[in-house]
């Protein structure tokens, strides 16, 4: 059952789908009391609290505070309040079992037992809002029922599913040649590539550069020839220049945001000075979403949409400030430590500064509204953009597309990815944590950096990373300007790889099943264990594994220098330890074990009465072309019960679908 009960006048997010009656009387809140700064319910001392889709800290979300209000902040340590999405939903589960989604696209602080050990308290800067309460039978049936009113989630082309190699950047055409040779060469799979800003013409959105890529076209053809898909970045930012079309343009129609004086509104991103195109404008929508028809005209497929939070360097106003100091100083010659401490914070304070975003306005659907009153639909509306642009450039075929910052919503348009994470094995546990806690707000395509994206990773840290991603929608490895090379070949004993990666395209049979699963029957495809083994106590402790699908628990290893590690299991399980060309397989009883996890070889483990679908074997070179072939040309082997049931679920691939045009075999 699912209730809705309003407060003030809020805006119109489109995060629910469904008709759904609204309360005005506070009364309905049930649980919860209203207080002057925003809703207050008290914990039971076992409850826990599931969600917030990408945020810090654990699956269980008690004992911290987590501020919805997408930010571009790179580096994800543990105190850091908000990442780049704003993903207001959770679950209470305890002595009562409920969901809460807070529609309310400013700034919504989630204080869990922070505060007070027993109280959540929820606290929205704006009280204009939708407070959703969901209750059902139980904590799937409530994510179920959530996932119902939100809508359908995004579905990728299957290709999309195979290993995507990212790099900021690839500088020219000779640079990605470069790149899948070395994969060829050391027969390692790979399906994509992407391409980041450098290959524009000085960031210019919707535009390639001549000199580095001179032929784009049939360099485009040339790598398809190889079933290597290019995939470029859009950032949400338009350079300030005349004679850019895509700036005359969106300044002629008036498409961009405004100051409060109704001027464009000029900012610093990649480009230096920009415009933001007004994503919550559904005419500017329209017209940002047609231009990736300039690039689907080449050939491409793929988009990935970011700085949409949206991430800006600096504004005139935040330059002022610094001047204002250096000027003071200017006459004497020893700079004072107060000054220079000063300085210092306001360089700090000149990226995504909270006076910026409240000096931004939108014009949604003829009304002037604030930035910072709806900054979280700001990523959601240019995914959105694109989405339905690439609909109508390439009507019925599926495009890749994800975003980096989000809001429940775009589950339906695309997918995200986790933002810019460091080459730290933290982050591998991160990246774990967040998959349950996204799936529960409808984003299914999702993944994060491999191998991770600042610092310098290790090899070693890149092949455990990579034995988790092989379960991940997104399976991109992608590192920063500056950093270590992170393509699998640059490393010693490639061959370790190849059977890393490898797995990934022997499972696809399963994975891909078990997302259209999760699609169409509005299921996690990642769980933690307390969802899956209710009375089991202690898997309400256990944060470092997962049920993937509906078959099978993954137990990455997160740790330096070990040769396995302890994993919990619930119930009777076969572990598989998979390789390149073949698997071992061990029944383990329910129990604490230490499992040796060998570098090369992705482990998991089949639960009692199940069994999965993987390809065989005897595939050769055929790993090594596309995912299709994989899927459509290979023989299908099962892992587990050879007795136990399964619903393979399986489309073309490529078409966009509905329920009814997909097959279901139950084997
Ligand atoms: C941002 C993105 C990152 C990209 C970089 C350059 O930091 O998050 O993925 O490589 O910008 O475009």
């Amino acid at each position: 059952m699912v209730r809705k009960i309003r407060f003030g006048n809020p805006v119109h997010t489109g995060a629910v789908v469904n008709e759904i009656a609204v309360m005005e009387n506070e009364g309905n809140l049930k649980f919860f009391e209203k207080t002057e700064q925003g809703f207050c319910y008290t914990m039971g001392e076992k409850d826990a609290v599931y969600g917030l889709g990408e945020a810090n800290r654990g699956i269980n979300k008690r004992g911290y505070k987590y501020i919805s209000y997408c930010t571009d902040d790179p580096s994800h340590t543990e105190e850091k309040l908000s990442l780049y999405g704003a993903h207001n939903f959770i679950i209470i589960d305890g002595d009562c079992t409920f969901g809460v989604f807070i529609d309310n696209p400013g700034r919504v602080t989630f204080d869990v037992g922070y505060e007070k050990i027993n109280e959540l308290n929820i606290i929205p800067e704006y009280m204009d809002l939708d407070f959703y309460i969901i209750e059902g039978e139980g904590i799937k049936d409530i994510v179920r029922q959530f996932r119902k009113i939100i809508g359908q989630s995004y579905i990728p082309p299957r290709w999309a599913f195979g290993y995507q190699q990212c790099r900021w950047s690839y500088m020219n055409e000779d640079a990605i040649r470069e790149v899948v040779k070395g994969y060829e060469d050391s027969g390692i799979p790979l399906t994509a590539v992407y391409m980041d800003i450098d290959y524009m013409e000085a960031y210019k959105d919707f535009t390639v550069s001549d000199e580095r890529f001179p032929d784009f076209e049939d360099f485009v053809k040339e790598m398809k020839a190889k079933n290597i898909h290019l995939v470029p970045i859009i950032d949400a930012g338009v350079k300030i220049e005349q004679g850019y079309d895509v700036y005359e343009e969106g300044a002629e129609r008036g498409y961009f945001v405004k100051d409060q004086e109704g001027r464009d509104y000029v900012t610093a991103v990649w480009p230096g000075l920009t415009c933001f195109p007004d994503f919550l404008n559904p005419e500017a929508r329209h017209w940002f979403g047609l231009k990736y028809k300039t690039l689907t005209d080449k050939g491409i497929d793929g988009f990935w949409n970011d700085m949409n939070e949206p991430a800006i360097f600096y504004t005139q106003r935040g330059i002022d400030a610094v001047r204002d100091i250096l000027k003071s100083e200017s006459q004497t010659e020893e700079i004072s430590i107060d000054t220079l401490m000063e300085l210092k914070w306001k360089l700090n304070e000149l990226a995504n500064n909270d006076s910026d975003y409240k000096a931004m306005y939108h014009n949604m659907d003829g009304q002037i509204i604030n930035h910072d009153r709806i900054h979280n639909l700001y990523g959601y509306n240019m995914t959105k953009a694109a989405a339905k642009g690439l609909e109508e450039i390439r009507p019925g075929e599926r495009t890749l597309l994800f975003s980096r910052s989000s809001y429940i919503g775009m589950h339906r348009y695309a997918g995200i990815w986790m933002g810019d994470n460091q080459a730290w094995w933290s982050h591998i546990l991160l990246n774990l944590k967040m998959l349950p806690s996204l799936n529960m707000c409808g984003f299914l395509y999702i993944g994060a950096d491999i191998g991770g994206f600042g610092s310098n990773t290790t090899r070693e840290l890149l092949l455990r990373w990579l034995a988790l991603g092989v379960f991940t929608p997104l399976m991109r490895n992608h590192a920063a300007l500056g950093t270590r090379l992170q393509e699998c070949f640059r490393f010693e004993h490639t061959e370790d790889f190849k059977s890393v990666i490898s797995c990934r395209y022997r499972l696809l049979p399963y994975l891909y099943s078990e997302y259209l699963k999760s699609v169409y029957e509005n299921e996690m495809m990642f769980k933690p264990l307390s969802f899956e083994y209710r009375e089991d106590e202690m898997c309400r402790n256990v944060e470092d594994q997962l049920i993937v699908g509906n078959e099978i628990m993954i137990a990455p290893v997160y740790t330096q220098n070990v040769t396995g590690r302890y994993v919990y299991l619930p119930e009777p399980m076969v572990m598989v330890t998979m390789y390149e060309n073949g698997e071992e397989i061990k029944l383990l009883e329910k129990g604490i074990h230490f499992v040796p996890v060998p570098l090369n070889r992705v482990v998991f483990f089949v639960r009692e009465n199940a069994k999965i679908p993987v390809v065989c074997t005897d595939y050769g070179k055929k790993l090594c072309d596309n995912t299709e072939t994989v899927i459509e040309g290979s023989e299908i082997t099962w892992l587990g019960k050879p007795e136990a049931e399964y619903s393979l679920y399986m489309d073309n691939g490529h078409s966009v679908n509905q329920k009814d045009d997909i097959s279901v075999m139950n084997v």
